[in-house]
């Protein structure tokens, strides 16, 4: 790239500012040289069946035989954490990331290219803390995914931490207290994604500016109020939606508990398609989506949203 006086480049001793920025020495650094990323810009995009569009298909997404190769925009989800919740099963580490590397395989061959794909994960435990969000990168970029970056999602005072303090107040074995979760992010192919004339984006120079900060501090919301062990507050698929998705998009929650996923994409004008295993679930799901059916007023119309 050509380098002019209101342009900067990387130095050694880094940037203060940026602007119209040259990162090629960087990129061509043995660092990156090494992880040898071919992109793959080709352009399918195959029919999505009108029959599963804005449906929650009660099943596993082990399998989504339902939806075509290159036909998804955006995924969005929270998978299940295998901690003996109401939904848990008692899963072994591996048998519990086999679920996932198949949801998210599916995942990849489901998106087309430049579809983006957003995991909500907590860490476990202490004795030992099990880094799920580690295992989870690393396994979304064994199935070839790129990986675009994190958010630590800042649950404040949201958060109902533990009390086992360890040690109080002594360092024989003082423990550690999260009260945040991770927002892991990919692109499936390539990073960008071409706008076409009925797409539009509806994101505001400050969301915009706000959103693209790697924290974000937004509150969990009420197991009780949802009548769901886990939901997450709609606040977190919003903005995702609106920084990762264009109008009209499709976006899949494989995991999709009380529809959270569902009631956001029709809320910011997309569609969804979900996949759930447990029936009470769907009934929840399928009362709010209802709901912000009614509220969004014929967007779309089906009594029964499950199939
Ligand atoms: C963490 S919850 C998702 C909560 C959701 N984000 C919400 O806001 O309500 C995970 C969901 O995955 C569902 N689930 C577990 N295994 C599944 C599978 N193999 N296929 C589809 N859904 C599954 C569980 O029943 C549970 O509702």
């Amino acid at each position: 790239m050509k380098n002019n006086t209101s342009q900067t480049k990387t130095s050694s001793f880094g940037t203060s500012g940026r602007i119209n920025h040259d990162s090629s020495k960087f990129y061509n650094s043995k660092l990156y040289k090494e992880l040898d990323i071919k992109l793959d810009n080709s352009n399918i995009v195959n029919p999505f069946p009108p029959k599963y569009l804005n449906k929650i298909i009660k099943g596993s997404c082990q399998k989504m035989k339902e939806i075509p190769d290159n036909s998804l925009h955006l995924m969005i989800t929270s998978p299940p954490y295998n901690v003996s919740k109401e939904y848990d099963e008692d899963l072994s580490l591996d048998e519990y990331l086999m679920l996932l590397k198949d949801s998210f395989t599916e995942t990849f061959r489901t998106l087309v290219n430049g579809g983006r794909a957003c995991i909500n994960i907590a860490n476990l435990g202490r004795k030992p803390y099990i880094p799920l969000s580690d295992y989870i990168s690393r396994m979304m970029i064994d199935i070839g995914y790129l990986m675009r970056g994190e958010i630590i999602w800042n649950k404040a005072s949201s958060a109902s931490p533990s009390t086992a303090w360890g040690s109080w107040m002594s360092a024989a074995n003082p423990t550690l207290r999260d009260v945040h979760e991770y927002i892991l992010i990919f692109s499936k192919g390539t990073y960008k994604r071409a706008k076409t004339e009925e797409k539009e984006d509806t994101i505001s120079k400050e969301e915009f500016m706000e959103w693209t900060k790697s924290i974000w501090t937004m509150k969990a919301e009420s197991a009780k109020k949802i009548g769901h062990p886990a939901p997450f507050p709609q606040e977190l698929p919003r903005r995702l939606i609106k920084m990762f998705s264009f109008t009209n998009d499709i976006i899949l929650d494989p995991f999709m508990g009380s529809g959270t996923t569902g009631v956001c994409a029709l809320g910011e004008k997309r569609n969804f398609v979900g996949y759930e295993i447990n029936e009470d679930y769907i009934k929840i799901a399928s009362e709010r989506i209802k709901s912000k059916e009614t509220e969004m007023r014929g967007l779309f119309s089906g009594a029964d949203l499950s199939i």
